[in-house]
């Protein structure tokens, strides 16, 4: 028997990856504060995005998913905001102009704060404190005092996604990414390198061709689709006291949407289907993202399916496949055929970052570039064999010249590492690496494209 939904109703279930609040007084009053704040996003820009995955579904729209691993208080600065928000609109313009494929921009970004942790505790020259769970939760610093998960921190995270959101838009709708300005969003670190000097040629090909239009009369006064773009904010729904908090009722469409971000999604460790994370996604009207790993099989995904999208309703599921380079071959293609005979209608995106972690041998946590680029590569081949459609990528990345991933064009060895290691949590790609990545794709898009044009002919 199925209980009604409610968005408490997660309550009831087992929780995993929560934190244990010394004061439950103290945490119940900012949970009573979150909820009498203003929404951060409204429940029909949700639904707009969920029209806009739907197209992905049928090949004809492109998801880019990305940002941070884990935002944090103490890199909270416009400039960062606006060096990823413009590696994005770069990747995306390579995808739109190389592909001829609209793209979907959806960052990791304005609420990615709280992480899922392997071990509830960490323990280091014999003292034993709990684990860092982002900057929502505790502080990244090694002591007693920081590691105690405080509820302060929620009112904290809430109030920098709203500035974070509120620039975001500025930028989006006030003339920062207006297609004129292309040349000016490849970053200085970026510029002299054989990647970037590939994007200004990209970049002057479509300077020539908006010159063109304006012959024609089509201009960023006359044409808004020049000069705005559509941008979405998401993150991992894992502190589900706080996306309750912020759950509210539309007054349109009478539903509960989760106003904390357009997109919603549950992690590879908390999605089990009788646990809290998936009864909470069940009842809000966003379009949501399970990340799934090598551990599921082609039964529990299709329950998993079920669970979420039990209309079937295109856009409103995105499966978000994260394998390795190593084992996407043998592991997604039985997935893609269950999910294809059985009729369901998803948006297959590749995260090629989280099953392609290594500890460097100086002790980092990083991730090659080329097993990146290869669980890419292999993940459009699969789609492409299958006739299938690779939907979108979710990755993690900055606009910041970072050193957290080995190889690349600027080939960041494991001595460099060192040099610029930023991440709280995983590691990044920097900006010159995630252009390379999208010059991957635009390639890949374009073959995918023409396969799929043969076909309708
Ligand atoms: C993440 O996206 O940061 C993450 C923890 O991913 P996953 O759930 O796939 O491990
Ligand atoms: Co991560």
């Amino acid at each position: 028997m199925t209980t009604k939904w409610s968005p408490d109703s997660w309550q009831s279930k087992p929780a995993m990856q929560m934190p244990n609040y010394p004061d439950a007084g103290v945490l119940a009053d900012v949970e009573g504060r979150l909820k009498s704040y203003p929404p951060l996003v409204f429940a029909g820009e949700a639904r707009q995005l969920k029209r806009a995955l739907a197209a992905a579904v049928d090949g004809k729209a492109f998801l880019l998913q990305g940002g941070d691993c884990a935002e944090s208080f103490a890199e909270f600065h416009p400039d960062n905001i606006r060096d990823t928000f413009r590696v994005l609109l770069q990747m995306a313009v390579v995808l739109t102009y190389g592909a001829a494929c609209p793209v979907i921009k959806v960052g990791r970004m304005a609420g990615q704060f709280a992480k899922p942790r392997s071990g509830d505790t960490e323990t280091q020259g014999g003292v034993t404190l709990p684990s860092y769970r982002g900057d929502m939760v505790n502080g990244m610093g090694f002591t007693e005092a920081e590691r105690i998960p405080d509820p302060a921190r929620l009112e904290r995270a809430y109030n920098q996604s709203a500035a974070t959101l509120n620039l975001l838009r500025a930028f989006a709708q006030g003339g920062y990414a207006d297609l004129h300005k292309v040349h000016q969003w490849n970053l200085g670190f970026v510029a002299d390198s054989p990647t970037g000097e590939r994007y200004q040629d990209l970049a002057d090909h479509l300077g020539e061709a908006l010159a063109f239009m304006a012959a024609c009369g089509v201009t960023s006064e006359t044409t808004p689709q020049i000069r705005e773009t559509g941008f979405y904010t998401s993150h991992e729904a894992l502190l589900l006291n706080y996306e309750q908090a912020l759950t509210r009722v539309d007054s349109i469409s009478g539903g509960w949407y989760d106003t904390s971000a357009h997109m919603l999604w549950v992690g590879d460790r908390t999605r089990q289907l009788d646990g809290a994370h998936i009864e909470y996604l069940k009842g809000i009207g966003n379009p949501v993202g399970v990340k799934i790993g090598p551990s599921i099989g082609s039964d529990e995904l299709l329950r998993l399916i079920d669970a979420l999208n039990p209309d079937n309703e295109a856009g409103r599921l995105t499966l978000i496949a994260r394998m390795g380079a190593d084992k996407v071959g043998d592991l997604l293609p039985p997935l893609i055929r269950t999910v294809k005979k059985e009729g369901r209608k998803v948006v297959w995106a590749c995260d090629p970052m989280h099953a392609n972690t290594i500890k460097s041998s100086n002790g980092y946590k990083t991730r090659p570039v080329d097993r990146i680029l290869a669980e890419v590569r292999a993940f459009f081949a699969i789609h492409g064999a299958e006739g299938t459609h690779a939907g979108g990528v979710h990755f993690e990345m900055t606009g910041q010249d970072v050193t957290e991933c080995v190889g690349g064009g600027q080939d960041i060895t494991e001595a460099d590492l060192g040099a610029r290691y930023h991440t709280h949590c995983d590691p990044r790609l920097n900006a010159q690496q995630s252009l390379e990545l999208a010059f991957l794709l635009a390639e890949s898009l374009k073959e995918e494209r023409g396969r799929n044009g043969e076909r309708s002919d």
